[in-house]
């Protein structure tokens, strides 16, 4: 099974350079073999990435959408309108949206609905943040918020659900989980999910292979590695490469 490289631009690259961005990468990486590749630009530039991306196998997902398919929600975005767009799929419960903008697992489960229902796949984020792993309650968090998201799932609608393990303290930081944290959070995820399960926490080339090489990792959620065309694409090379072993 070919590996998922999902880059989270967060709020990065104005339309302009989304364009020339995703140009690059489309003649880097093509042909795009053994690996499944994901861009998820902020809404401004999802436009454009579809439109440079079209036909090149590389797919643009949101980093957020609202469950409503349309509403008095004045700023949110529906997941049909992304749909329309040629959106494949959304980006549901980032730790940052988590930390920063509210979000709990009510509304993840909320969102994740509705981002399915408009037919589109989903990538729901779960970590710990470094408080709870040092009170040693990462299980328990994992599991309330693992749990959370497979009850909003119904059984047909699985196979367009993926996890992301990033553990919050691994974001931005670059401290990554050592590969051992990550295949021992990913092994506790999918005794709760069977779902592919990604692991994201500073992911840069230097490091993709090792935890890439866990069994129990099915690819990589890439924040600031994303951003640059030469390190996205080494990751998703990395990727392939694995696959074809
Ligand atoms: P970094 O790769 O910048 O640590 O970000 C990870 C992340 O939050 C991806 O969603």
């Amino acid at each position: 099974v070919a590996q998922l490289i999902a880059g989270n631009w967060k709020m990065f690259k104005t339309a302009k350079e989304t364009i020339s961005f995703c140009s690059a990468l489309r003649a880097r990486l093509e042909p795009v073999e053994g690996v499944d590749v994901v861009v998820c630009p902020p809404y401004t530039s999802l436009d454009e990435a579809v439109g440079v991306l079209a036909g090149s196998g590389i797919e643009v997902f949101a980093q957020n959408a609202h469950w409503a398919a349309e509403g008095a929600y004045t700023g949110e975005v529906s997941p049909p309108m992304l749909a329309e767009l040629g959106v494949t799929g959304s980006l549901v419960a980032h730790s940052e949206r988590r930390q920063l903008l509210a979000e709990t697992d009510e509304s993840a489960a909320q969102r994740i609905g509705g981002v399915l229902d408009a037919g589109l796949r989903v990538i729901a984020c779960v970590g710990e943040t470094e408080v709870e792993r040092e009170a040693g309650e990462t299980e328990a968090v994992l599991r309330r918020q693992v749990e959370a998201v497979r009850a909003a799932v119904e059984a047909g609608d699985r196979p367009r659900l993926t996890v992301a393990y990033e553990p919050v303290w691994a974001i931005g930081t670059g401290r990554t989980a050592t590969p051992e944290q990550a295949e021992e959070a990913h092994a506790l995820i999918r005794g709760i999910l069977d779902v592919p399960i990604l692991y994201g926490g500073s992911v840069k080339p230097e490091n993709a292979e090792e935890l890439l090489s866990q069994p129990d990792v099915d690819g990589a959620l890439v924040g600031g590695a994303s951003l640059d065309v030469e390190s996205f694409a080494s990751i998703c090379e990395t990727a392939a490469s694995l696959s074809r072993l």
